[in-house]
């Protein structure tokens, strides 16, 4: 199978291009990325040689690009995306161009090229908040953020492809995901390395609020899961099951780095900062997926992947990159 995979370079996208080349000999990967800030060559360096893998540097909003790029392949499975809601807050532009034209450029090429198979990756924060119970994938959506309403409409055009071109696609809606190689401005990465630097741990608000977290390799095996298994037209749920307050993620950080609770500061909460996020994911259940990382191992060995991978993240906080001029202005803009 030849799988075109946009977002390579990224978090998740990067997990995924190392996994499917690691456990299938007979899939090849296109990884097509424009390598924005949080786009990473040192993610894909494992396979960076592999006979299976090439590399291309390119926008998802460009389509003669993504037509030249996308010529012969079997799948796409869409990663690229604007994915900090922070940066949405504060600079919310990108967000729309990426995660909708750019899908949309996509969505183009499986309908002209014919491409038998794409797997748009979604978020479940498109849904809102839930304060009891959990949203299933009819649920409607309610997203908070210049990033979900721009995923949402990423999923809306994504649908609608479905509905009027009978476009093979198919949408995954994931969870906080956790894991190596994350860009150092969410929340586990971000308070790991500034614990490991002798930094304060910034919580938002009341630090209740509660995400339900995912290991990215989960993950990855649930969009794996869709892209062989799933049905076009449909939207398929990707949660680890595991909902935890802030406070309780940044309790076992702590405890992992044998550190005290001084290093947390109570900062001003972000604006339209969703309560609660919960989903349902008895539809992936269905087509042979489950989550195999039990969540307290899988976050102590991530901690540990990033006070022994310091290199790694190291140059993306102190380097020539976008980290500085973002934390100052997230906080100059603030206060
Ligand atoms: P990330 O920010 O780490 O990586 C995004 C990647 O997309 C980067 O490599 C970047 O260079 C690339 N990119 C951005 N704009 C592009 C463009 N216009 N053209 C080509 N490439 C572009 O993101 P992530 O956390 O790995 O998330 C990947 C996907 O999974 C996103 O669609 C996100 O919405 C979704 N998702 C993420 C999480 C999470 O907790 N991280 C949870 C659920 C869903
Ligand atoms: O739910 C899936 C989503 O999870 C993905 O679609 C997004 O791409 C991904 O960024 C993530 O969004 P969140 O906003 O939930 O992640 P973030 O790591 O930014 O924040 C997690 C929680 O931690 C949230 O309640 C805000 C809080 N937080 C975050 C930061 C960066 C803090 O308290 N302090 C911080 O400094």
């Amino acid at each position: 199978m030849r799988l075109f995979v946009s977002g390579g370079a990224g978090f998740i996208g990067s997990n995924f291009v190392r996994r499917m080349l690691a456990k299938h000999d007979d899939v090849e990967i296109v990884c097509f990325d424009k390598l924005t800030y949080a786009g990473n060559l040192d993610n894909l360096k494992p396979v960076e040689d592999h006979p299976r893998y090439r590399f291309v540097r390119g926008d998802i909003c460009d389509a003669a690009a993504v037509h030249e790029a996308v010529r012969g392949v079997d799948a796409i499975v869409n990663f690229a995306a604007e994915t900090h809601v922070d940066r949405s807050i504060a600079e919310p532009e990108t967000f729309l161009y990426t995660d909708i034209i750019g899908t949309h450029t996509l969505l183009e090429a499986v309908r002209e090229q014919g491409i038998g198979r794409m797997v748009q990756v979604s978020t479940d924060e498109v849904y809102g908040s839930i304060d009891t119970g959990s949203f299933c994938e009819t649920d409607r959506l309610s997203p908070s953020s210049p990033y979900s309403a721009s995923k949402a409409g990423g999923d809306l055009q994504a649908l609608a492809y479905h509905t009027t071109y009978g476009a093979p696609v198919m949408i995954t809606r994931g969870s906080n995901t956790y894991g190596p190689y994350q860009y150092p401005e969410k929340l586990i990465p971000l308070f790991v390395t500034n614990a490991l630097e002798g930094k304060q741990l910034p919580l938002y608000g009341d630090g209740m609020n509660v995400r339900d977290w995912l290991h990215v390799d989960d993950h990855c095996d649930g969009i794996e899961a869709v892209l062989m298994n799933g049905e076009p037209g449909e939207v398929y749920n990707v949660g680890g099951g595991n909902e935890r307050t802030n406070r309780e993620i940044t309790s076992i950080i702590l405890d992992e780095l044998d550190l005290s609770e001084s290093v947390i500061t109570w900062v001003e909460d972000r604006p339209g900062h969703d309560r609660r996020y919960s989903i349902s994911c008895a539809k992936l259940r269905g087509i042979g997926w489950d989550t195999i990382v039990d969540f307290e191992q899988g976050l102590r060995a991530t901690i540990r992947w990033y006070r022994d991978n310091e290199p790694w993240w190291h140059k993306i906080k102190h380097g020539e990159g976008e980290f500085a001029r973002w934390q100052k202005r997230w906080y100059d803009d603030r206060s």
